[in-house]
């Protein structure tokens, strides 16, 4: 299998740093790359221990002159960009009437304009190769859910982003496919479940007992649909969203 630079964003911790460990087990070499530098480091070094090749990388994906920095860090670490996941999110959930209009921008910014700005910083380099793949991390809740305009519509443009990009870049041998977790146990249940005012195992228990197939997901079930859309001779496959979810939707 040949090695290749991925870049997964938001990879400090939970359903990213999954996918940052699966991608460095099948050899490739990966960018860690958070906000949370700390975080990245940590998740950089448990690859290394485990035979993996990665870089920490601090970044913030909404910021361009951040990501830029971030692009030319790791091609001077590992060469250009390759795969690049775009995983970096956070929630900041509440009725549109209360929504203040800095959390619309906080999330749209991050999670749209960030997937959009990585995209720019890193498909000039595929182009020029001739292949790349990119991976977003979409959400059932681009479908829809209550209370959370600013995140399901990040989503849903998440999804139109990967679709457009994958008309424009199929070209040039660059594949744009998205992933669409259902509930998965990080960070951002932790604040799931204190909105809804339930104890965590509270709230994994309503959860659970609302999918179909009887538990919640982990960074491992997105992490394997993501290395399929990454994978060498995925490249017939574009413009899809895979939901992982537990659940039949779409
Ligand atoms: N956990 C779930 O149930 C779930 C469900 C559907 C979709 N998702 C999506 O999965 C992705 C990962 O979320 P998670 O659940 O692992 O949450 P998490 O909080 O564990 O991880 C998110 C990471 O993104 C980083 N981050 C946030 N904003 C950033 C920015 N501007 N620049 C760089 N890094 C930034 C955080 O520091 C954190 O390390 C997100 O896009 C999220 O929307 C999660």
């Amino acid at each position: 299998m040949q090695s290749r630079v991925a870049l997964v964003t938001g990879a400090g911790s939970g359903i990213g740093a999954g996918i940052a460990q699966e991608l460095a087990e099948l050899g490739h070499r990966v960018a860690v790359v958070d906000r949370n530098l700390d975080g990245a480091r940590e998740v950089a070094a448990r690859i290394g221990e485990a035979g993996g090749q990665a870089v920490a990388v601090a970044c913030d994906v909404s910021d361009p002159a951040s990501v830029s920095a971030a692009v030319e860090e790791v091609r001077t670490a590992f060469g250009p960009v390759e795969i690049l996941v775009n995983n970096a999110g956070f929630a900041k959930d509440n009725h549109p009437l209360d929504m203040p209009l800095e959390d619309w921008d906080a999330v749209q910014g991050t999670l749209l304009r960030g997937a959009f700005l990585m995209l720019k910083a890193t498909a000039p380099a595929m182009r020029d190769a001739g292949w790349g793949r990119i991976v977003n991390i979409s959400s059932i809740s681009a479908i829809v859910q209550g209370e959370r305009i600013n995140y399901v519509a990040a989503k849903a443009g998440v999804e139109g982003l990967t679709r457009g990009a994958a008309l424009d870049l199929a070209p040039h041998g660059i594949t744009v496919n998205a992933v669409g977790p259902g509930t998965v146990q990080t960070g951002m249940t932790v604040v799931s479940a204190a909105r809804a005012g339930r104890t965590m195992e509270e709230h994994l228990e309503v959860v659970r007992e609302s999918i179909p197939v009887g538990r919640i997901g982990t960074p491992h079930d997105i992490a394997r649909a993501v290395l399929f859309f990454a994978a060498e001779d995925a490249d017939f496959v574009t413009g899809q969203v895979i939901y992982v979810s537990g659940y039949p939707h779409g």
